[in-house]
């Protein structure tokens, strides 16, 4: 099971303290039941993969630009650049950046160049409120995995995270039914070697008891609770429990 935290654009050096708490927990998992991965923002990268070096916590990034070559381009770091920093894992499709502008084709792009890099995708899929109330759903989730995922052969290599974007933030959480309907049919559409699918949006220590029973759903993917250990090793305890 995935435990999968996106901090997002918090944190600096002084909030890796806080990790010991959650080194500890980890080390108290000896049957290998979850799998910790911290995405922080790029400038935390190498100094956490560092002080996760003798851990079974793992460190990936949040977004990449498309080329896979060095270039003029201010601002941006591309896949190999944080592989080369630590990064094994490249969350990308995150709908606060499909909102900021990126589209299937873009996200394409990264998703291969990500794949080149040797780093393993977390590729983000969700529908918005209004596409969600005009029963578009499975047509949104469609459309995101035909074009974001075009010509990526070993799809079974990635990670598929369910984030609806009217639950990202807000609290609200699917119903049940509809996650599980929800879930079977994004590894439907991923066919026979279906990657491992998560879901995000307002995961905490309280909604996920109505999460922890859907056995097709295979982990989370953590924003705002990530970033208090406490709260983060809550949400492990409770699916465990
Ligand atoms: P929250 O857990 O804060 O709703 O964020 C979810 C998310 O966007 C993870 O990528």
């Amino acid at each position: 099971m995935y435990f999968i935290a996106n901090w997002k654009m918090f944190g600096d050096l002084r909030t890796l303290n806080s990790l010991d708490k959650v080194i500890k927990f980890s080390k108290t998992d000896k049957k290998k039941k979850f799998k910790l991965i911290y995405c922080p923002p790029n400038t935390l990268i190498r100094p956490l993969s560092k002080r996760l070096k003798k851990t079974k916590i793992e460190v990936g990034a949040q977004n990449c630009h498309e080329s896979d070559n060095p270039g003029a381009y201010t601002g941006h770091v591309n896949s190999k650049m944080l592989k080369n920093v630590g990064a094994k894992y490249l969350i990308l499709g995150h709908s606060e950046n499909r909102q900021a502008g990126e589209n299937d084709k873009l996200i394409n792009l990264k998703v291969k160049s990500g794949i080149k890099a040797g780093l393993k995708v977390i590729f983000c899929i969700g529908e918005t409120l209004k596409e969600k109330k005009n029963k578009k759903t499975n047509q949104v989730l469609a459309r995101q995995i035909k074009r974001g995922l075009k010509s990526i052969k070993k799809k079974s290599k990635l990670i598929i995270a369910y984030e609806p974007v009217w639950s990202i933030g807000t609290g609200l959480i699917p119903k049940p039914e509809d996650l599980i309907k929800t879930v079977s049919f994004i590894k439907k559409k991923l066919g026979k070697t279906s990657p491992k699918v998560l879901y995000g949006g307002s995961v905490n220590s309280v909604s996920v008891s109505q999460l922890k029973d859907i056995s097709s759903i295979d982990g989370f993917l953590i924003g705002g609770a990530s970033q208090d250990p406490k709260k983060f090793i809550d949400i492990i305890k409770k699916i465990y429990n």
